[in-house]
């Protein structure tokens, strides 16, 4: 009998402990932990030097060599985690942060492993090369 109450008050800790992995890797607490730093609370960085989330994503999410762009800036190909963590953080910053519409389609893992085996050597200077093709 008391071996059974053990048992389950060890398989009930289990359980707490891997809901508590589960929270901390949602993409809010992604963000708040690794990105918060440079790009803020609300996404809005600190311009120049720090794009906006919420508003120059405009040039980004609508083409191809955008949403490359936005795969491979160091922060996204640093990013600790699974691409699929990867993946669900850039929908849920165009979800929670972009002001504009979008029909592009949700970032998968298979783009964030693509994105991983080629990150940028100057992001600065491929960003104003990026921008001027606008
Ligand atoms: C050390 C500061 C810093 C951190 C930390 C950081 N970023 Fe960035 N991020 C930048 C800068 C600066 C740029 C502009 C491109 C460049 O120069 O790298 C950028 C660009 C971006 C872009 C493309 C948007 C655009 O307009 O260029 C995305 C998307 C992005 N970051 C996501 C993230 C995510 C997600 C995280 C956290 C996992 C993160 N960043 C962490 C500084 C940072």
């Amino acid at each position: 009998m008391h071996r059974v109450l053990v048992t389950s008050a060890v398989a009930y800790l289990l359980m707490m402990g891997a809901q508590t992995v589960g929270a901390q890797t949602s993409p809010k607490f992604f963000f708040l932990q690794f990105c918060v730093g440079c790009h803020q609370y609300d996404g809005s960085g600190l311009p120049p030097e720090v794009p906006s989330l919420r508003d120059d994503l405009s040039y980004l999410i609508g083409s191809p060599a955008g949403r490359d762009f936005m795969l491979r800036v160091p922060g996204v190909t640093g990013a600790p985690g699974s691409a699929e963590e990867v993946a669900d953080l850039l929908n849920w910053i165009v979800g929670t942060f972009y002001q504009g519409e979008t029909y592009s389609p949700p970032f998968t893992a298979a783009e964030v492993i693509e994105g991983r085996k080629r990150p940028m050597k100057d992001p600065i200077k491929e960003r104003l090369e990026l921008l001027a093709s606008y």
